[in-house]
């Protein structure tokens, strides 16, 4: 069978960095035959490691789609504002779609993509990643397994780190809801995916609660300048800190050691952050150490292209992820509830924050015959269940093999993605995934509306049918 074909739009973080590494790890499957990317060094780059001919590389989405159908899928990861008309284009022109998440800022442009993709029976999938986990697959089971009796309520946390909420949600590319989309909708649509697919059951009504309590300049500890580097008198105790986050990278180690289950791993990591020089010297007799002690991956690599100390420097000292959280123009909430009663009674909240000490996402499911409780973060993730009766307790590693992305769902994701397109025709499986991902996105759109209007919102759970 042939690789199949795709075209990517968007040579970005997720597009050339997390989606298309599937198709070097198996030509077999996928080939990528043309890129859209405006960023000339971006484009370039991805076409060298694609091999993709000169005359097959576009600068945007417009001039790729003005070509005849190149091959069977597009992957579009441009920014959220730019989905929607890619992703119509692509399946007007006969793709298959993989569209990166939230699938469009307007619940109408959401509607409209599914409906297009049924009109023209091309497949939308959308990147929920998450649902692609074993993590998540795991609790699924667990609870439609009924080994939890009927499920009463449900706790999900989105904790997004200090750092992680400064770097994404106020520096960065999701900081304005009006640039690009409400923080719920950016960050938990995922959570409202996978919410109703574990439970096997949907919400019928919502109410949210939550603002931007602190990444203000009202909120500043004291008179701070603009940026991190320009003497501010608080950088050295500020968490907040550029080159906290960005040059010494402890938050971000310290997240995956606190969610590492693999010991060898973890070891690795807390020598790293007491003895640097330590893991460098062992570095030239065991390679596999410089992942960590050369590690330039992600969020590095958003502030510039193959991070050096150097650009790093640099970026801190002139672009965006250098300014005073204090002194950014984000208007996204650091704090957000959203309240569901679901079908059958159930009652479920999903809370998002963005001042967790620790990255990762916490669930705990209480039923009337047992509990599950279960974490994923950057290091890894495990599932622990209890059974009222028999005091039973059930420890399940849930860890990704390292390296992975969120959690494994990326390559699962792509896995998935691919086997469909290989398979061809409009299945009703794939069907309903789309209908699901347009779901998802309702409930952040109701949610949203809720804590603006500050009203109970009601679901119609027919919207999903
Ligand atoms: N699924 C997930 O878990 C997940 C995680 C992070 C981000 N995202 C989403 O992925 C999307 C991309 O995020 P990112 O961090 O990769 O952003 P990015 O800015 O790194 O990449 C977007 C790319 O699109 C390119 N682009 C801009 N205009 C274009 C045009 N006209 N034609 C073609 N390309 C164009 C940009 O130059 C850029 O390289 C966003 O919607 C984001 O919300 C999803």
């Amino acid at each position: 069978m042939k690789p199949v074909r795709a075209v990517l739009i968007g040579a970005g973080q997720r597009g050339a960095e997390a989606y298309a590494p599937y198709a070097l790890r198996h030509p077999e499957q996928l080939k990528f035959v043309a890129v859209a990317e405006p960023n000339e060094e971006r484009r370039r780059r991805f076409a060298t490691v694609h091999a993709i001919p000169e005359e097959r590389c576009y600068e945007s989405w417009q001039d790729l789609m003005e070509q005849p159908q190149l091959g069977e899928a597009a992957i579009i990861a441009t920014q959220d504002w730019l989905h929607t008309q890619p992703a119509l284009a692509a399946m007007n022109k006969g793709y298959h779609v993989l569209l990166e998440k939230p699938m469009a800022t307007s619940l109408e442009e959401c509607e409209q993509l599914v409906e297009v993709s049924e009109r023209n029976e091309r497949q939308l999938h959308i990147c929920h990643v998450l649902r692609y986990t074993q993590h998540a697959r795991k609790m699924r089971e667990i609870v439609q397994s009924g080994i939890l009796g009927e499920i009463i309520d449900v706790d999900h946390r989105e904790n997004v780190s200090f750092w992680h909420m400064a770097h994404s949600y106020v520096r960065g590319n999701w900081r304005n809801s009006h640039q690009s989309s409400p923080m719920i909708l950016a960050k938990c649509c995922h959570d409202l995916d996978i919410l109703p697919w574990i439970l096997g059951q949907r919400p019928v009504m919502l109410s949210s609660k939550g603002e931007l309590t602190h990444f203000r300049a009202d909120k500043a500890p004291v008179k701070t300048p603009e940026r991190c580097v320009e003497d501010c008198p608080i950088e050295r105790e500020c968490p907040y800190s550029a080159i906290h986050i960005y040059v010494e990278m402890l938050p971000f180690w310290y997240s995956y050691s606190q969610t590492c289950t693999n010991s060898f791993n973890k070891i690795i990591i807390e020598t790293w952050m007491k003895k640097p020089a330590l893991i460098r010297t062992f570095s030239h007799i065991f390679p596999f150490l410089k992942q960590v002690s050369e590690y330039n991956g992600w969020p590095l690599t958003v502030l510039a292209h193959d991070p050096t100390p150097e650009k790093i420097e640099e970026a801190i000292r002139n672009g965006p992820y250098g300014r005073c959280v204090y002194h950014c123009d984000n208007d996204v909430v650091d704090h957000q509830v959203v309240s569901m009663q679901f079908e059958e009674g159930t009652t479920v909240t999903l809370t998002m924050h963005g001042h967790s000490h620790v990255e990762h996402r916490s669930t705990r499911i209480e039923g009337t015959r047992g509990r599950l409780m279960g974490v994923l973060g950057n290091g890894g993730g495990w599932i622990l269940v209890e059974e009222h009766r028999s005091r039973k307790k059930s420890y399940i590693d849930t860890s990704p093999p390292s390296g992975e992305g969120h959690g494994g769902g990326d390559s699962q994701l792509m896995a998935e993605f691919v086997g469909h397109v290989r398979e061809g025709g409009y299945s009703e499986s794939v069907k309903r995934a789309a209908r699901e991902a347009l779901f998802s996105h309702r409930l952040a759109f109701a949610a949203e509306e809720a804590r603006l209007e500050q009203k109970v919102i009601p679901i119609n759970p027919q919207d999903l049918n």
